[in-house]
C-alpha cells in the first residue's frame, strides 16, 4: 500500500493590500508568496540573513527557523515580526509587511 504524504494548506492574507494565497506547511511564506505570480516581490537569501522580506504577523500560529537577529530582534519576534522566508504556518496566517518587501508589494499595486 502506498503512503499518502498530506500536506497541509493554509490561506495566508496581506493585509496590506488584502490579497492572498495559500501555503503548506512544509513550505516558507516567502517562496508561497512568489508563487502567487505577484511582480516585484524581493528574492534575497531565502535564508533569513538579508532581511528583505519581514514581515510582522497579526493572526495565526506558525514555526520559524533561525533567523537574523540583525533584522529580527527578540523583542520584535516576540511581537510577531519574524522573516517570511523562515516562516512556516501551522495555521491560516494574516500578516503586514514591511521593510523592502512593503515597498515592493505596495508599488505594484497603485
Ligand atoms: S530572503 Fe533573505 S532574509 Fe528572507
Amino acid at each position: 500500500m502506498e503512503s499518502i504524504v498530506v500536506k497541509e494548506s493554509f490561506k495566508v492574507t496581506l493585509l496590506d493590500t488584502g490579497e492572498s494565497f495559500n501555503c503548506t506547511s512544509q513550505q516558507h511564506v516567502l517562496s508561497a508568496m512568489s508563487k502567487m505570480g505577484k511582480k516585484g516581490i524581493p528574492s534575497g537569501c531565502h535564508g533569513g540573513g538579508c532581511g528583505v522580506c519581514k514581515v510582522k504577523i497579526m493572526e495565526g500560529t506558525y514555526h520559524t527557523k533561525k533567523m537574523s537577529r540583525a533584522h529580527v530582534s527578540i523583542e520584535e519576534e516576540n511581537a510577531g515580526c519574524a522573516l517570511a522566508c523562515r516562516v512556516f504556518p501551522t495555521s491560516a496566517l494574516s500578516m503586514n509587511v514591511i521593510g523592502k518587501l512593503q515597498k515592493n508589494i505596495l508599488k505594484k499595486t497603485k
